[in-house]
């Protein structure tokens, strides 16, 4: 991504949230399924740092704070907007000293955004791959951010094939409004990967209807899947939206 891309990218997600940062959490809980699901498999161990990328308004982190006591949270959002709600919603819930925000691009993710040298032991994407523009990139700098052993955790929509085509045409419509785009192309590698490399892909759950996908990776599944099978799509043609 070109850096004037990320520049403007900022400016339309501080568009898209101005206002509906207000209404955000309470509107997000009928159709963000999976969320809390990703944050009770997390079972962090003490100690562990953990990094959302595309925090919104730390939501999850102050879940994942009041159920990890012990974890050390970083938030990574491109918007300023809300990330101005997430400071007001960790001082409310007396959880600011728990959480380092940081606003930058998921294409750029490093520990150094937030002043660390360590590598993290988790990346979390919950519903924000389907806003990150260049989300190849997004997964290969998680990937890089990552100790040996860290691993990567996802929720966001999937291919919505178990919607019927009116139902699936009707949400992604909606969803576009938002500027939302269901990864439908990374569903499709983890499947693939799947079948030719079994447990090669990590771990992935589909939520009825394939409405939402959970799948948790190390770097190796990350590289497998995110990055390799999906660029020889590309190169063959196939479709891929970014
Ligand atoms: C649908 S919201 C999800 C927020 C939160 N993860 C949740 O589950 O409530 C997506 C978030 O990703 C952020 N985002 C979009 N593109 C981004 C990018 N390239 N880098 C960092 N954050 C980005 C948006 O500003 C927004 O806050």
């Amino acid at each position: 991504m070109r850096e004037n891309d990320t520049g403007s990218h900022a400016v339309l997600m501080d568009k898209v949230y101005r206002h509906q940062r207000y209404i955000y959490d309470l509107t997000r809980r009928y159709y963000l399924f999976g969320r809390d699901r990703m944050i009770r498999e997390l079972a962090l161990a003490p100690g562990e740092s953990v990094v959302e990328v595309g925090c919104g308004t730390a939501r999850n982190l102050i879940k994942i704070a009041r159920r990890y006591p012990k974890a050390q949270l970083f938030g990574l959002d491109a918007s300023a907007e809300m990330l101005e709600t997430a400071r007001r919603n960790l001082a409310r819930a007396k959880l600011q000293h728990r959480v380092t925000l940081v606003q930058g691009y998921a294409e750029q993710l490093s520990p150094s955004l937030f002043g660390r040298l360590d590598l993290f032991d988790r990346a979390l994407f919950p519903y924000s791959l389907s806003m990150i523009p260049d989300w190849r990139q997004a997964l290969r700098a998680a990937s890089d951010s990552l100790t040996p052993d860290g691993r990567l955790h996802v929720v966001d929509f999937g291919d919505l094939e178990g919607l019927g085509w009116i139902g699936a045409g009707v949400l992604r419509n909606w969803l576009g409004l938002f500027h939302v785009e269901p990864r439908t192309e990374i569903v499709r590698a983890i499947e693939h990967q799947a079948a030719l490399a079994p447990g090669q892909r990590g771990q992935m759950v589909l939520l009825p209807g394939r409405y939402a996908f959970l799948w948790t990776a190390g770097r190796a599944g990350i590289g497998a899947i995110g990055l390799n099978y999906v660029a020889q799509q590309t190169q063959a043609g196939g479709n891929s939206s970014s």
